[in-house]
């Protein structure tokens, strides 16, 4: 790969009794790429980012974030080191309002701020002021702006998606994993999805993307690796693993489970 590697695992596999859901997998993500990950139900996409993002610990395997070794971080560390991941089902605090839910998302990366709100109030309080500010934004670019105020149990499937996004932008993450970020996501949404992922992509940030929606995939992706029973199957462009008749066949093999 000419581009610069931000985001790498070798041999990651995370077993839950018996049964290995990751087995073996490894990928590479360049610098400034947006790599699509996908493969049927069940095929492990989803435990290979509870992994890279640490949400559960690896069996086996190595990660590599920006050439160093964080296998055995917590989500945390892995988070303030520029790697943020959304949940496939989001869960935003309902009778919080959007504009709490992502103020409550920065606040629990910069950990504890009891002391500094008595030794420093007035930095604090233009840090506060400022993050407000930032989520704003945020919202706006996501077409939720004007919902900033309304509690989170008002949105939709596909207004939790784009909320996610933007709650994972607070920490300016330089990678982020997408869950399926369009799952019953609009028609309409679905463009603005595209296109914030677009636009966030040119100014740097390096994205992996599990979506089912192929379309959406070939648009945004030029390289996809595709997973079935835990382990690389094929990697491509879109072109190549549309034809691919392994790729083919686990989709029509059913759930790959
Ligand atoms: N915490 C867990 N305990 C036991 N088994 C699990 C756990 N998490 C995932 N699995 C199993 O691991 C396999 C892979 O699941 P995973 O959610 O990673 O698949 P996926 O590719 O994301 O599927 P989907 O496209 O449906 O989201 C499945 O068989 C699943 O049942
Ligand atoms: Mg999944």
């Amino acid at each position: 790969m000419a581009a610069e590697t931000v985001l790498e695992a070798q041999g990651l596999t995370k077993r839950f009794g018996g049964v290995a859901a990751v087995n073996g997998m490894s990928l590479s993500v360049g610098k400034g790429e947006i790599l699509g990950l996908i493969g049927p139900n069940g095929a492990g996409k989803t435990t290979m980012f509870d992994l890279l993002a640490g949400s559960v610990g690896v069996s086996a395997g190595t990660i590599r974030l920006m050439g160093r070794d964080i296998t055995g971080e917590p989500a945390h560390k892995r988070l303030a080191g520029g790697m943020a991941r959304t949940f496939q089902i989001p869960r935003p605090f309902p009778e919080l309002t959007l504009l709490e839910n992502m103020l409550i998302a920065r606040q629990a990366q910069t950990g504890e701020r009891l002391w500094a709100n008595f030794t420093a109030p007035r930095r604090i309080a233009a840090e506060e002021a400022a993050a407000k500010e930032k989520a704003l934004g945020l919202l706006d670019l996501v077409a939720l702006r004007r919902l900033a105020d309304e509690p989170a149990r008002v949105l939709s499937g596909g207004q939790r998606k784009l909320l996610e996004l933007a709650r994972v932008m607070m920490a300016d993450p330089k990678v982020i994993l997408l869950d399926e970020p369009a799952a019953g996501v609009n028609p309409a949404l679905l463009e603005v999805l595209i296109a914030r992922i677009q636009e966030i992509n040119a100014s740097g940030v390096t994205f992996v993307l599990i979506e089912h929606n192929i379309d959406m995939v070939s648009r945004l992706c030029s390289r996809i690796v595709v997973m079935a029973q835990g382990a690389l199957l094929f990697q491509g462009r879109p072109d190549e693993v549309a034809r691919e008749p392994r790729v083919i066949e686990a989709y029509l093999g059913g759930s790959g489970a």
